[in-house]
């Protein structure tokens, strides 16, 4: 019998999903994954939406993974709002959370990992070494526990849906990974569960970067084809507002190559510091 927090059933272990999702499918029911570190907002519903279209039967996962975050990084602070968290998944009609514990996830003696090695490397793999393979590691775990059809990552962590992509097919593995769009307050502001760590003030100086993306955006459509130009003008508009610019570039969508010249699809990527808080956006320049 599984428990009911906040008007949803919650399992704790691989072996409860595995079977309600034995059952469900059964049932002939699809099933929809989406993975998160809870702290969920509208975003991850957008999510939920999109699992909801693809499958009769929605799973969320909660849990914050150690092995993506850096020894500097912010694992402790994470926030872990869980039981608000659950109450937010029955409103949205999700049909199980899984929440396991660390020692559940990662039982003592682990020594097993999946790692994608060339999309890892650039973007937000230079600044944070081990996060990726963390990421692809508990992902590979959450597929394999759910037995699901589809998966849903939002587009904002771009390089890691790409990398997720990358690693269910290198690794043939049967669920279809999906990417949805990013969800952004409606002021632009691409929504995060870090976006808590900003004060007011920082939170309207943030607005740079979605307008930034937006003018770049622009410009391109209106023919500029000047790369360096492009980043440059970028950069120095979030550094203007008091933003630290971890990186910005402009990259083949698949590959994630930077390129040199925009003659053919091209997205613009983003990760600039605000107070506390590490920002993530990302945009399609060129379809
Ligand atoms: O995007 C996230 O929230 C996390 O990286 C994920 C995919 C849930 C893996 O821990």
């Amino acid at each position: 019998m599984l428990e009911r927090i906040g008007g949803v059933a919650v399992a704790r272990t691989p072996a409860q999903v595995r079977a309600w999702s034995q059952e469900v499918r059964a049932a002939g029911k699809r099933i929809a994954l989406v993975p998160t570190m809870g702290a969920l907002h509208a975003g991850h519903m957008t999510l939920v939406d999109t699992a909801r279209a693809h499958a009769e039967a929605v799973i969320v996962s909660i849990f914050v993974n150690p092995m993506q975050f850096g020894p500097k990084e912010d694992f402790s602070a994470y926030p872990r709002p869980f039981a608000d968290d659950c109450a937010r998944c029955a409103h949205q009609g999700v049909d199980l959370v899984y929440a396991p514990t660390p020692e559940t996830m990662y039982p003592r003696g682990f020594q097993s990992h999946v790692e994608v090695e060339q999309l890892t490397q650039g973007l937000c793999g230079a600044a944070r070494p081990a996060h990726f393979r963390g990421v692809t590691t508990v992902v590979l775990k959450l597929l394999n526990i759910a037995l699901a059809d589809v998966a849903v990552f939002g587009e904002k962590d771009y390089q890691q849906l790409q990398a997720l992509k990358r690693m269910a097919l290198d690794l043939d593995h049967p669920t279809r990974i999906l990417g949805a769009p990013i969800a952004r307050e409606p002021d632009g502001l691409a929504m995060s569960s870090r976006n808590v760590y900003l004060t007011a003030d920082e939170r309207q100086a943030a607005l740079v970067i979605v307008r930034s993306l937006r003018a770049a955006q622009a410009q391109v459509r209106a023919g500029e084809r000047d790369v360096p130009q492009l980043i440059a003008t970028l950069a120095a508009a979030m550094t203007k507002a008091g933003g630290r610019v971890d990186y910005a570039q402009i990259v083949d969508p698949q590959s994630l190559q930077p390129l040199e010249t925009l003659d053919r699809p091209a997205r613009v990527i983003v990760a600039t510091w605000f107070g506390r808080a590490r920002l993530l956006d990302n945009m399609d320049l060129l379809p």
